[in-house]
């Protein structure tokens, strides 16, 4: 429909927002996209030794994928999607989850040159289940903690993200699909990590480039 077609471009508009080229030029600090991993994410921000800039971007970022999922809920019911839970519903808030992540990724007001969608993801997994998203974000910070590894950190939480959505939502396949496109996209466009992972110079979390 017209309604769920807006939605969608809404939540697309909202992901292209880039909370890493934002947050640095508004504090005067150099475009991420310019040093280091070249990546408008935190992680990349952080190389800068900001970090209360690198905090914005991660806060930034992750919230967007909370707003978009959080207001497709509410909104949703009231444009003639359907219900809370039915199918209608579902696709419409599936449809935003990827939409956000894929405004992140391939961003409108940045020549679609974006990020890796690991902050954002989290924020859609939050509002699409609390349990579902706190479980990933548990996941993520313990090996981050442990490996000190950005890029593998997001991939194992990322990982896993489709078996954690299956037990904590279950019989919920269109959520189910979400959640794995989601985090295809994000492991594709962690290539060139995956790349430096097997090379084994991916470099710790905070270190300069
Ligand atoms: O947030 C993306 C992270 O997983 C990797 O970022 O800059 O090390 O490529 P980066």
């Amino acid at each position: 429909s017209l309604l769920m077609s807006l939605l969608i471009l809404a939540a697309y508009l909202l992901g292209s927002l880039s909370f890493a080229v934002i947050v640095s030029n508004t504090m005067g600090l150099a475009d991420p996209r310019t040093y280091g991993s070249n990546n408008p994410g935190a992680t990349n921000v952080l190389r800068s030794g900001n970090k209360k800039a690198a905090a914005f971007t991660l806060l930034g970022d992750a919230l967007k994928g909370w707003v978009a999922v959080f207001a497709a809920q509410q909104i949703a019911p009231h444009i003639g999607l359907g219900a809370v839970g039915s199918e209608s519903y579902t696709h419409a808030i599936a449809a935003v989850a990827i939409a956000v992540t894929v405004g992140h990724m391939w961003p409108i007001f940045f020549k679609f040159k974006g990020g890796k969608g690991v902050a954002t993801a989290a924020g859609i997994l939050l509002a699409l289940n609390i349990w579902l998203g706190l479980a990933t974000l548990a996941i993520w910070i313990f090996v981050a903690k442990v490996l000190k590894i950005s890029s593998l950190s997001a991939l194992i939480a990322a990982g896993l993200s489709p078996l954690l959505t299956a037990w904590l939502m279950p019989n919920q396949p269109i959520y189910l699909g979400a959640v794995t496109v989601i985090a295809v996209l994000l492991i594709h466009r962690h290539k060139q990590n995956i790349i430096g992972l097997m090379k084994g110079k991916e470099g710790k979390i905070g270190d300069q480039p």
